[in-house]
């Protein structure tokens, strides 16, 4: 199976990148974005606790199920929408082929 999937991850001035992202790394989308020089900090390290890695999720993927510490911490954060998603939960798997996200605002 190509061990390459396809995201596209909008930043927060509009502009659209279409990355290739390996699902054979246990990377999760922070760690992504962050790579690829996208703006998003990471703060704390893919601990759920900062949500300076939120995403709006465009696509209709079928994403993992949302942890107890997703929700807390999406309670907390700011610029909340229905589909938020924290990407340091999201990880690279081969059912992500073609998802589409978008970089929230920064946190502070
Ligand atoms: S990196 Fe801190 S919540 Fe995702």
């Amino acid at each position: 199976m190509d061990p390459l999937i396809r995201i596209t991850v909008i930043d927060r001035e509009g502009q659209e990148h279409h990355l290739e992202a390996p699902t054979d790394m246990n990377l999760n989308l922070m760690e992504l974005t962050k790579m690829e020089g996208l703006g998003v900090k990471g703060e704390c390290g893919g601990m759920a606790l900062c949500a300076t890695c939120q995403v709006y999720v465009e696509s209709d993927h079928a994403l993992p199920e949302q942890s107890d510490d997703e929700l807390d911490m999406l309670d907390q954060a700011f610029f909340v929408q229905s589909n938020s998603r924290l990407g340091c939960q999201i990880y690279l798997h081969s059912n992500l082929d073609g998802l589409k996200v978008r970089i929230a605002p920064e946190q502070d």
